[in-house]
């Protein structure tokens, strides 16, 4: 079986302005007081690879551009719409209003595992992650529709922020391409 790595001019990858005619997968990110420059960099990157709609920078959640961003978005700033709010808690009020379903990806009583969720057909859904020491804020918590939780069985308490999104975004994305093209044997 050929095994040749592709080359990067091989990948078929969508320039900017042809990203910004895609249609969007229907999942909105909220960082709630993320700290680290490097994670919301890496958190630009993944919502690129699966042409999530909007991400929200919120509280001290640094903007671009900032040099220690791009060193992991790696410009995906100039792909994935943003937006900066001081505040997540209204951020989150505005997104149920407008119809999303928003959900805190959190470790919370009754949260749902994140292996047992399904999204409804048709509707947008916003993630909500938190900050690498104290999480999601609990208003924000316990102002979302629900709470979803990724599964750990090793010895660590929680997973790097981004890291979660990876996590989170990809399952959901698949889940969601299932409902929308449930006949569609493509990934893409
Ligand atoms: C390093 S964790 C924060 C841990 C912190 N001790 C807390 O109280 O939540 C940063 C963010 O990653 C996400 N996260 C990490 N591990 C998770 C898990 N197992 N389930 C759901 N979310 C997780 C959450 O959004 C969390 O707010």
């Amino acid at each position: 079986m050929e095994r040749r790595k592709l080359r990067n001019s091989e990948l078929d990858r969508k320039s900017v302005e042809e990203f910004k005619n895609a249609q969007k997968t229907p999942l909105i990110v909220v960082l709630d007081n993320v700290r680290s420059l490097n994670n919301i960099g890496s958190v630009f990157r993944t919502a690129d690879a699966f042409l999530i709609q909007k991400i929200y920078l919120c509280g001290i959640t640094a903007k671009p551009p900032h040099k220690d961003i791009q060193k992991t978005a790696l410009g995906a700033t100039d792909t994935v719409d943003w937006e900066y709010c001081e505040n997540t808690l209204e951020v989150v009020e505005k997104l149920k209003k407008d119809g999303v379903k928003v959900f805190s990806i959190e470790q919370a009583e009754g949260a749902v595992m994140l292996n047992d969720f399904q999204p409804e057909q048709g509707e947008c859904c916003a993630v909500v992650f938190g900050n690498e020491v104290k999480g999601v804020q609990q208003d924000v918590v316990l102002a979302s529709h629900n709470v979803i939780e990724i599964p750990q069985l090793g010895s660590k308490h929680s997973l790097n922020i981004s890291v979660s999104t990876g996590v989170v975004l990809w399952d959901l994305f698949v889940k969601i391409k299932a409902k929308t093209y449930p006949n569609s044997s493509h990934s893409h």
